[in-house]
């Protein structure tokens, strides 16, 4: 059971084929680079792969804008390197997902190409039309100051033709029955070669309904139990992540409540309040949002990030919060993006401070979820502000001092090198960082392994257990007889906390420091005390080490002393 429910409990990481690693020299990332570099992924202990899109497009939206679900683009590869590349992972127990982008193909799908030649052909109703300008095009963009409607009029089909995202991104009428049926179809074809699962882009824009006429769309639901029914059947560990920015209010109604439709979701809403938790130094509405997002069934899981390959979403924090971030990690007006987010990378936006950035990980591994690491982040790589849009966040992989950092031996790689400043390739790499015992790549090693040996966190139950301090967020798990304890302290100054455990009896007396020799009793009150050093962190298994509690050197009131690097 543990082990079928794989995604309870592993370590994901993203990656783009096109900037990961050029086998053959053109500049672009493959199939073929990426399989050499397995045994890298292998070694940093990550459990599955989510691939984003390397099917066929023009790549006006990074491959968001798909012209053949069933093939890959000749620039990564074949599908015959997609199956070697499947096959290394499974040799090194590496689960493999990857993009589903069906909420829209791109204008130049032959489908759309069809559609828009006569009303009378068969693809025609596979996309949404109007006869006239709809009286809402220019209202729900998802890219406002870029994108400027959401109909668009195609002169061939003498018709309005609705696109949520850019304009070559026409979306797919999803409410069609042949539609839903191609959309099994491509998920059975992949489950075929080999992967265990897909990121659904754009869940709730794929279930809602579409048309002229639709002033407030209804989401669907039951299509997402469709979907996951046909994956069961075709192969029972394989899952669904979706990509949904929705309210807590309607979580439930994507996992389903008898955890029949979605199995993971990102949590946004997370992820967002956990941005301000780490510009203001208040964990509470943190605090809040773990609570909102708790109710889920048994076997769903959240998917935990800091940031993806598109813009930190701040559009759910309050006007004041957003703000607080803006000021905190992207002040600058080429650092904010379609006036919601921040577009810049992890390390930059924390300053390039080690402790932050270890802060900001430790709670992205310890909340409750599975962990969805950035490639490049588990370096500290930075970002390209000169580069358009969420570009700037994408450029090729770090891989050491050669030139173009050994990402390709051609000499034009399809998005520049970081190569000036202190994220220039030269000092961010991971030939360097591998030779280094305390690099960002090998702390993210320990964290990720000893992450997997805390499936309390995965599967458990947990508990914000209260302090009197707003910076310092202590959360306990229960699993199984089992429990573990982490402490962040979010604030650049040291914190004294005291807190209970808040388990009967003597259980919580004892606390194992699992990073480090400086282990925590309670005193005579049950209470722990503990200082914190600045951005600090604890990561806590509760008592079970029996003869520990009879070694006097651990005390209380004199533990939290070491801010040992992990
Ligand atoms: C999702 C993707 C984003 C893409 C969009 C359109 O939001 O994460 O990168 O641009 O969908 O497919």
């Amino acid at each position: 059971m543990i082990d079928d429910l794989w995604y309870k409990n592993g370590v994901i990481y993203c990656l783009s084929v096109g900037t990961y690693m050029d086998a053959n020299g053109d500049g672009v990332g493959d199939f073929k680079g990426l399989l050499r570099r397995l045994d890298y992924l292998h070694g940093l202990g990550i459990t599955a792969i989510w691939l984003m899109p390397f099917q066929p497009s023009p790549g006006r939206d990074d491959g968001y804008d798909i012209t053949d679900y069933y093939g890959v683009d000749p620039r990564y590869g074949t599908l015959g390197d997609f199956v070697e590349f499947t096959h290394g992972c499974k040799q090194r127990g590496l689960r493999v997902i990857i993009d589903l982008v069906v909420n829209h193909t791109s204008d130049q799908h032959h489908w759309f190409r069809e559609a828009r030649r006569s009303k009378d052909s068969f693809y025609r109703d596979w996309y949404v039309w109007s006869d006239k300008r709809p009286a809402n095009a220019n209202t729900g963009m998802v890219f406002p100051g870029v994108q400027k409607s959401t109909w668009s009029r195609d002169k061939e089909a003498g018709a309005w033709y609705f696109h949520r995202f850019y304009d070559f991104q026409p979306d797919l009428n999803t409410s069609n029955p042949h539609v839903q049926a191609e959309i099994l179809k491509i998920m059975g074809f992949w489950i075929q070669l080999g992967v265990s699962g897909f990121r659904m882009d754009a869940v709730p824009f794929i279930i809602a309904t579409k048309g002229a006429n639709v002033r407030k769309p209804v989401e669907q639901y039951d299509m997402l139990r469709a979907f996951r029914e046909f994956l069961q059947w075709r192969q029972g560990n394989a899952i669904i992540l979706a990509e949904a920015n929705v309210l807590p209010k309607t979580d439930m109604e994507y996992f389903g409540r008898d955890g029949d439709r979605m199995h993971m979701m990102f949590n946004f809403h997370v992820n967002q309040h956990l941005f301000y938790a780490l510009a203001s130094a208040d964990s509470r509405p943190l605090a809040k949002s773990l609570a909102a997002t708790k109710p889920r069934p048994a076997t769903a899981q959240w998917g935990l990030f800091l940031r993806n390959h598109d813009e930190l979403d701040l559009g759910r924090l309050t006007k004041a919060q957003r703000n607080a971030v803006f000021k905190a990690f992207g002040p600058d007006k080429d650092m904010q993006l379609y006036d919601r987010g921040i577009r810049r990378r992890l390390a930059p936006m924390l300053g390039g401070d080690r402790r932050r950035l270890e802060l900001a990980y430790s709670l992205m591994c310890t909340l409750p979820g599975t962990p969805v690491i950035r490639y490049g982040d588990e370096l500290g790589m930075g970002d390209n502000l000169e580069l358009p849009e969420r570009n700037c966040a994408r450029t090729p992989m770090q891989w050491s001092t050669e030139p173009h950092a050994g990402f390709t031996e051609g000499d034009r790689p399809c998005l520049p090198l970081i190569d000036k400043g202190p994220y220039g390739y030269e000092h961010v790499n991971a030939a360097k960082q591998r030779r280094d015992p305390n690099s960002m790549l090998n702390w993210t090693e320990r964290i990720v392994r000893m992450r997997k040996e805390v499936p309390e966190v995965g599967w458990g139950d947990f508990r914000v257990i209260a302090t009197r301090d707003p910076a310092v967020l202590v959360i306990r798990y229960d699993w199984r007889n089992n429990s573990v304890l982490f402490v962040h302290n979010l604030d650049e100054r040291p914190r004294e906390i005291a807190f209970a455990v808040g388990l009967p009896g003597d259980a919580g007396k004892l606390l194992v420091n699992l990073l480090s020799e400086d282990h925590s009793r309670a005193n005579k009150r049950g209470r722990h005390r503990l200082l914190l050093e600045g951005y600090g962190y604890r990561w806590y298994r509760i008592g079970g080490l029996d003869y520990l509690l009879k070694r006097s050197d651990i005390d209380s009131d004199t533990s939290g002393k070491a801010a040992q690097p992990a």
